[in-house]
């Protein structure tokens, strides 16, 4: 059963309207009971017929609403009409290239730069509005510690800024250095951490007052795989305490395994958004054709550019889009072989987002 919100928005009563009547249950019939856990509340119809309890959904609260940002530097237009929400309790992914706006947008969010035009509303807040500060944990690309200080004393740094003080606060930084993995390291001075682990100290700070908002830029940049995988466990932690979390990547396996929505942006403009799920299937191939070489064709450039089809260059594999595999895989290898070619693997695959991107641009992300 596809889940129905309602809230503020006419566009959700609608849905649940919508559910009501394809259900032919009269208004009267209906019972609605509704109750809080962890922000979120859940929606109960009870079918009188049938004496069954469906569950219709979560009805989630817009936590971060960004509407028609518009942002220049000199004469560079930087943000072009950006617009964005996320509800409590979902991770929303904002995806795109070098440069494409993700930190400046994410600054505006924060309220360290301000919109020319558009506006911000943290849970109807202004970001520059002291009450929405509480709400928000914001985790810069490069996270703002002093090298001279260990990991503890940065995170009592940054709690007593958000006026937190006492003997919760060291129980707080113990707790979160745990989530973290930095409980061995807290002690030793932040000059002496890798990159990794001073990331991993920046979300820990963001955590520390524990804020309803999450925006995090680039959380995983330089982390290797394994450190990754435990940065998007603790993302899910939040996530499922009922945080609404905003993640600026250019990983596309980040973007894919962690968001249940994601906005692509790209020079600026938001060029589509959906689920993951949602943006393969509207824009995305039919299927990708992936290849690995034991001898690299000749002239691979002119090999992938005869097929007359989308492609990728990914390292050691190319991505090839196709409508057809079944007509097109022969084909492909007739031209590898015609040019000296050997193949090592060849697979017929589902699209990733990055096939998205390449659909929607032209070009990869890098
Ligand atoms: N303070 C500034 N003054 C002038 N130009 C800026 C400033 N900050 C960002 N820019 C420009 O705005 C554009 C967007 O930059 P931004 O840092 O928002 O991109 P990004 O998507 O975060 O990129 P990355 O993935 O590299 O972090 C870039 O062309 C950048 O050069
Ligand atoms: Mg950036």
């Amino acid at each position: 059963m596809h889940p129905i919100y309602f809230g503020k928005r006419s566009k959700k009563k609608i849905q649940l309207h919508d559910y009501i009547r394809s259900k032919s249950i009269p208004m009267s019939v209906i019972l609605i009971s509704t109750f809080n856990h962890y922000n979120r509340i859940f929606l109960y119809l009870i079918d009188s017929v049938w004496f069954s309890i469906v569950k219709v959904g979560s009805a989630l609260e817009e936590l971060l609403v960004v509407d028609s940002v518009w942002k220049r530097f000199g004469d560079k237009v930087v943000l072009k009409d950006v617009s964005l929400v996320v509800h409590s309790g979902e991770v929303v992914g904002l995806l795109g290239p070098n440069g494409a706006g993700k930190t400046t947008l994410l600054r505006i969010i924060s309220g360290v730069l301000k919109p020319d035009q558009g506006t911000v509303s943290i849970k109807g807040f202004n970001p520059i509005d002291s009450r929405a500060r509480k709400l928000i944990g914001f985790c810069p690309q490069e996270p703002g510690l002093i090298p001279d200080l260990t990991g503890f004393e940065n995170m009592l740094f940054y709690a007593r800024l958000q006026g937190l003080d006492g003997k919760s606060v060291v129980n707080r930084i113990k707790e979160l250095s745990g989530i973290v993995g930095l409980t061995d390291d807290i002690d030793r001075l932040v000059r002496k951490y890798s990159g990794g682990m001073k990331k991993k100290l920046g979300l820990a700070i963001t955590l520390i007052h524990d804020p309803e908002i999450l925006i995090l830029d680039e959380p995983t940049t330089g982390m290797d795989p394994g450190v990754r995988r435990e940065v998007w466990r603790i993302i899910e932690e939040e996530r499922k305490r009922g945080k609404g979390i905003l993640i600026a990547t250019h990983y596309m396996e980040e973007a894919d395994a962690l968001s249940d929505r994601v906005y692509i942006i790209d020079q600026g403009k938001i060029i589509a958004s959906g689920s993951p799920e949602e943006l393969k299937s509207k824009y995305g191939p039919t299927a990708v054709i992936t290849i690995e070489f034991y001898r690299q064709p000749r002239d691979l450039g002119d090999v992938l550019r005869k097929t007359g089809l989308k492609y990728i260059v990914d390292g050691d594999i190319v991505r090839i889009h196709s409508s057809d595999p079944d007509r097109d895989v022969p084909r492909i290898v007739a031209l590898i072989h015609g040019a000296g070619g050997t193949i090592r693997s060849l697979k017929v695959v589902k699209p990733t987002l990055e096939d998205v991107f390449l659909r929607l641009t032209g070009r990869r992300i890098e």
